[in-house]
């Protein structure tokens, strides 16, 4: 693995890892706060009886008006502006005309473009009361997210992120998900390195100042394990036990890390939100 000073015309190479200067992250905090104010913006629309392609709609409509492009909309043949994964659906889930139900928990994941740089986040929204145990997944997930983020320095690795959260998601007898990963990105919506939300400590790629990357954990109450629905998109729980994620777009600074998509209402935590 090697690292290189982050080029203007990027183009993901495997084992080359962009390190980012104060441009990046400029651009970077930009994109990840018109990101996270997306997100915000959404949790009023999330009630029982509105389609998810609603709140699609509303982000693409936001982001139209805030001189953003959704990073999904052509991506790889996929067409909407964000992803809406409820219930056993672990990710990529494909907004619809369904209406949510109370008690239903969803992930919504939008990744906005602002001048070339892109802010990816995802959070747990709740539809009306949702069940203990719901609550709870939600409850590790985050946790498990700040486990990782609080290993996220100069000195320490990819691995030693992984295994934070595996040990925070095992340790209340949940699993992590194998299948899907972090990623660096910037002026790429997916670059290097992977960040895998599972692992050993002091293994995988030595964290430096300068690189961008996501922690996106998936929690299942179940088992890890994932399939994907004929769409090509929606992954489920094989089990079909719940599943739940938490992404932050972060990059490393000299000293530990910043988080680009900070909620500016306080909202990302929806426990944290609901205790308040
Ligand atoms: N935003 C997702 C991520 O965290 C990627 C979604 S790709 C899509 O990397 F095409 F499914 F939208
Ligand atoms: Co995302
Ligand atoms: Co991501």
């Amino acid at each position: 693995m090697t690292f290189v000073d982050a080029p203007a015309k990027a183009r993901r190479t495997p084992g080359v890892i962009p390190l980012h200067g104060p441009e990046g992250f400029a651009g970077m905090r930009k994109a990840g706060a018109l990101t996270a104010q997306a997100l915000d913006i959404l949790t009023d629309f999330v009630e029982p009886g509105v389609p998810t392609a609603k709140i699609d709609q509303i982000a693409y409509e936001f982001a139209r008006d805030n001189g953003a492009v959704p990073a999904t909309i052509f991506y790889k043949g996929y067409r909407h502006s964000l992803c809406t994964s409820i219930n056993h659906v672990v990710c990529h889930g494909i907004p619809d005309e369904r209406p949510l139900r109370e008690g239903d928990i969803v992930n919504i994941d939008l990744t906005l473009v602002v001048d070339g740089w892109h802010g990816d986040s995802s959070r747990m929204y709740s539809v009306g009361e949702i069940s203990r145990k719901a609550e709870r997944l939600i409850e590790v997930t985050y946790a498990g997210l700040e486990a990782g983020i609080a290993m996220a320095r100069p000195g320490q690795t990819t691995g030693d992120i992984g295994a934070a959260i595996q040990a925070v998601a095992e340790g209340e007898r949940m699993s992590v998900v194998r299948d899907f990963v972090g990623h660096g990105l910037g002026r790429l919506f997916h670059d290097e390195p992977n960040i895998m939300h599972f692992g050993t400590p002091g293994m995988g790629v030595p964290l430096k100042p300068g690189m961008i990357f996501t922690i996106e954990p998936m929690i299942n109450l179940g088992r890890p394990h994932v399939k994907i629905l004929s769409d090509g998109w929606t992954a489920v729980t094989r089990d079909r036990t719940l599943s739940s994620q938490c992404e932050h777009s972060i990059g490393i600074t000299e000293t530990g890390c910043e988080i680009f998509t900070l909620s500016p209402a306080g909202l990302f935590n929806p426990m944290a939100a609901k205790a308040a």
